[in-house]
């Protein structure tokens, strides 16, 4: 099949080259003339673990184009996937203004029949919305053309973007045209849906609102585990064993139920926010989505309150090492990430932070830029250099089986705060450090 993908960011680039990668050639437009040229060049500007390989190879097989020419892409491809960010407004709800300008684009430029997914994350109604946009950019010019416009949502999880996409658990359609609609689909996704049926059919308000209620209930079981680690702490119980307690309950299950220093990403902390606000509109009163929001702003603030608690409120001067600074291990990402609250939280009582991230330094840098109270590091173990005290805030595999003799020689104190509960207390304990984790008791 012939296939548009317009934005090269994280869903985009992936669904564009999954998609050339089973032989359909792909046209990935974005707005970004740099990126896009970096892009021909084969630099992919995300780490994604096997991303950039696989670029390359579909580049050099000819399946795999970028390119801001949106016209030329519109005209030679049959599906246009729209892949844009729908980035929060202050209100909290999903920006779609860069949604409706790729609408906008199909509109000016199609000739013939075109099928238009929504792949980007968007509130009930978006499809509506891109159907008008595109009707009103016909309308101008005059031209009277078929289309249908398919809510097609993406699961995929940053740092296992490939597997997700490729090995779908569902592939959520939202139509309006089924009979039309789902033998399109089938055979775009018949790649990925080969050994049983995963796709899922339905209305195209129930696939967008999909999309929303997946990420939401993740972030409550998360937001959930927070609290009870909360409790646990102080009753003196140990939230670890509480959660292999819970999770073989098939009901309930072992994924996400890993407490830490609260959940970050382009993702949960967003699409919260923007499902609180489409209820607002509508006069719901989201009791849970605001706890769930409530608690994990609260939760990216815990690792700061166990370290000012430590040095009794005295961190002017101190130097902490952090161990991570992405949102989650595998990626280079740091929107919303606990590091950067914690960072900030430290800078502002005058801590300086000796930090160390196997990807997401370089994104780091860009962010703050140069300044003093902020040193990044060529090794793990370099941040511990006169350091007051080691935090982890990243789960990274290299961060599971540390040199501890190495640790305690290196730091002034032998003190680490844990936000993702990689060591066995006690054996911390026993080797001399204070160790403060989530939900462990102290
Ligand atoms: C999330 C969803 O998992 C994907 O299914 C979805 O497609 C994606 O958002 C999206 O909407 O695009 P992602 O943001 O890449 O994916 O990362 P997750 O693995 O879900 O982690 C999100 C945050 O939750 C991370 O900060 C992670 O550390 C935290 N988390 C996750 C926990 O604190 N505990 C857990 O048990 C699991």
């Amino acid at each position: 099949m012939r296939i548009s993908v317009f934005g090269s960011g994280y869903v985009g680039l992936v669904t564009g080259t999954c998609f050339a990668e089973v032989g359909n050639h792909v046209w990935c437009v974005d707005v970004d003339a740099q990126k896009v040229a970096s892009l021909q060049q084969g630099k992919v500007p995300i780490h994604e673990p096997g991303l950039a390989a696989l670029v390359t190879t579909n580049m050099a097989m000819g399946r795999l184009q970028f390119t801001t020419d949106a016209a030329q892409a519109v005209k030679q491809s049959e599906i246009q996937c729209i892949a844009v960010g729908t980035p929060p407004d202050e209100d909290g709800s999903a920006d779609l203004q860069y949604v409706l300008q790729v609408a906008h684009t199909i509109g000016q430029q199609m000739t013939d029949y075109k099928v238009i997914i929504d792949k980007s994350t968007v509130p009930v109604g978006t499809a509506d919305k891109v159907r008008e946009t595109i009707q009103a950019a016909l309308n101008t010019r005059g031209v009277g053309c078929d289309f249908d416009v398919v809510s097609n949502p993406e699961f995929l999880k940053e740092g296992a973007a490939l597997e997700d996409f490729t090995r779908p658990d569902r592939i959520v359609i939202g139509t309006d045209n089924p009979d039309k609609i789902i033998p399109i689909m089938r055979e775009l996704y018949a790649p990925f849906n080969r050994n049983h049926n995963k796709l899922i059919v339905m209305d195209i308000r129930s696939a967008e609102l999909t999309k929303y209620a997946a990420n939401a209930i993740l972030a409550t079981k998360i937001s959930f585990m927070n609290e009870i680690a909360l409790i646990a702490e102080q009753v003196g119980a140990d939230i670890e064993q509480i959660r292999l307690g819970i999770g073989s309950d098939p009901r309930i299950g072992f994924h996400f139920i890993y407490p830490g220093c609260g959940y970050g990403g382009s993702c949960f902390p967003k699409d919260v926010q923007a499902l609180i606000y489409t209820a607002q509109q509508l006069g719901i009163n989201t009791r849970i989505l605001n706890a769930v929001e409530a608690v994990n702003q609260q939760q990216q603030q815990i690792l700061f309150q166990k370290i000012n608690n430590h040095f009794q409120g005295q961190l002017q001067g101190r130097c902490l090492a952090l161990w991570g600074l992405a949102f989650k291990p595998d990626t280079d990402d740091i929107r919303e990430a606990p590091s950067r609250k914690l960072m900030e939280a430290l800078w502002k009582h005058g801590a300086l932070v000796q930090a160390y991230d196997p990807e997401a330094m370089p994104e780091t840098r860009r962010l703050y830029g140069e300044r003093t109270d902020l040193l990044l590091c060529d090794t793990p173990e370099a941040a511990l250099q006169n350091a007051d005290a080691l935090v982890i805030v990243t789960e990274w595999k290299l961060f599971r089986s540390p040199n501890f003799d190495f640790i305690k020689a290196h730091l002034k104190h032998p003190v680490i705060f844990d936000g993702r509960n990689l060591y066995d207390p006690q054996r911390l304990r026993n080797r001399g450090f204070t160790y403060y984790a989530i939900g462990r008791g102290e």
